[in-house]
């Protein structure tokens, strides 16, 4: 049986949509937050992603889920596994099954702003581990990490590198946020993709079969579909540039002509130039220096460092 608890009701999710669509349009570059994607059909359109051959990041780290699951339920101690966006929790079954098989209790927590989709992936999850507890949360992680249940040895966990996808500013203050949640002695695993190729960067955010342009153009469509908007999403091209400087993949949409779009719910008209690229997404790559030293500033001590065979991603262990 699974329990849910929704933190986020329709209105609140209208309310920051809208917020954030009025700055974001307000804003010179304009600019959207890429929680927006995941409506059903967005966190559908991840999951392709996360199956095509550009994109190595999922596969990498299933490959050290495969071989580390074992070592990292029994470094971390946890009998509960908190998942901040957890999507489908596909590659979660791994550990799920390596802290089942430590005997006792054990407790599942997915929290996601995708509200049916986990609920749907809970429920699956479910039903393939019998004893296990599943309490999914349907919450924000940047708004509602005091609301998540307590209690239990706790590992949080972040895969699939989406600590990646805030600004350098947003994961200090998400960081630490979450280890104001955090008793002593806790754990963290983080899934981080690392520094590479430019080239395969950018081929993993831009792939043949347009599957990442589909799921960048979906902001548009929940913006159409939630905020009465009369967004084209054929008038924007998808745009994915590696940053050296900033050592993060931006992706854009760039507007192919000049045109004007309505978003009636905020009664509001904003004006795209022909070529003018709005950013709706960054995707930071590390390396480990750099966050050892940022989960230091957190309050977090890094234990624990794998990466897959060859180099492309780290999923690392760190102590409240
Ligand atoms: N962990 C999975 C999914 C990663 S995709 C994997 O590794 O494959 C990123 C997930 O985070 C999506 O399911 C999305 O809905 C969720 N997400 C994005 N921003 C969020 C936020 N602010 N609060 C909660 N979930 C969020
Ligand atoms: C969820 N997140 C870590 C993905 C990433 O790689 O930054 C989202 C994504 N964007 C484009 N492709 C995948």
């Amino acid at each position: 049986m699974v329990r849910t608890d929704r933190h986020l009701t329709e209105d609140d999710l209208s309310k920051s949509l809208r917020r954030d669509v009025a700055e974001g349009l307000a804003a010179a570059p304009k600019t959207l937050p890429p929680k927006w994607f995941y409506d059903e059909r967005g966190s559908g359109l991840f999951e392709e992603i996360t199956r095509l051959p550009e994109y190595y990041p999922t596969r990498a780290e299933r490959a050290i889920l495969r071989e580390r699951s074992g070592e990292i339920a029994r470094a971390s101690g946890a009998d509960t596994l908190v998942e901040l966006g957890a999507g489908s929790g596909e590659k979660t079954r791994l550990l799920l099954d390596a802290l089942c098989a430590q005997g006792g209790p054990t407790g599942f927590v997915p929290v996601d702003v995708s509200g049916d989709f986990l609920e749907e992936a809970a429920a699956r999850i479910a039903a393939d581990h019998p004893g296990l507890r599943v309490h999914a949360v349907v919450a924000d992680f940047e708004r509602h990490l005091p609301l998540l249940p307590t209690g239990g040895r706790r590992m949080v966990a972040m895969l699939g590198s989406t600590i990646g996808n805030q600004t350098p500013e947003q994961r200090a203050a998400f960081l630490g946020d979450l280890r104001g949640t955090m008793e002593e002695g806790e754990s963290l695993l983080l899934g981080a993709d690392l520094v590479k190729d430019p080239a395969r960067l950018v081929a993993a955010y831009d792939d043949a079969q347009g599957v990442t342009a589909e799921f960048n153009r979906n902001v548009l469509r929940v913006i159409d579909r939630e905020l009465g908007a009369d967004f084209d999403p054929g008038l924007f091209e998808h745009v994915a540039v590696w940053d050296p400087d900033r050592e993060w993949i931006e992706m854009r949409l760039r507007a192919r002509t000049a045109h004007r779009v309505r978003v009636e719910a905020l009664d509001l008209e904003a004006a795209f130039a022909e070529g003018e690229e709005m950013r709706t997404e960054i995707s930071a790559k590390f390396r480990k220096e750099g966050l050892k030293a940022e989960l230091a500033e957190a309050g977090f001590t890094l234990e624990r460092w794998w990466t897959d065979p060859d180099g492309d991603f780290s999923l690392l262990l760190a102590r409240a």
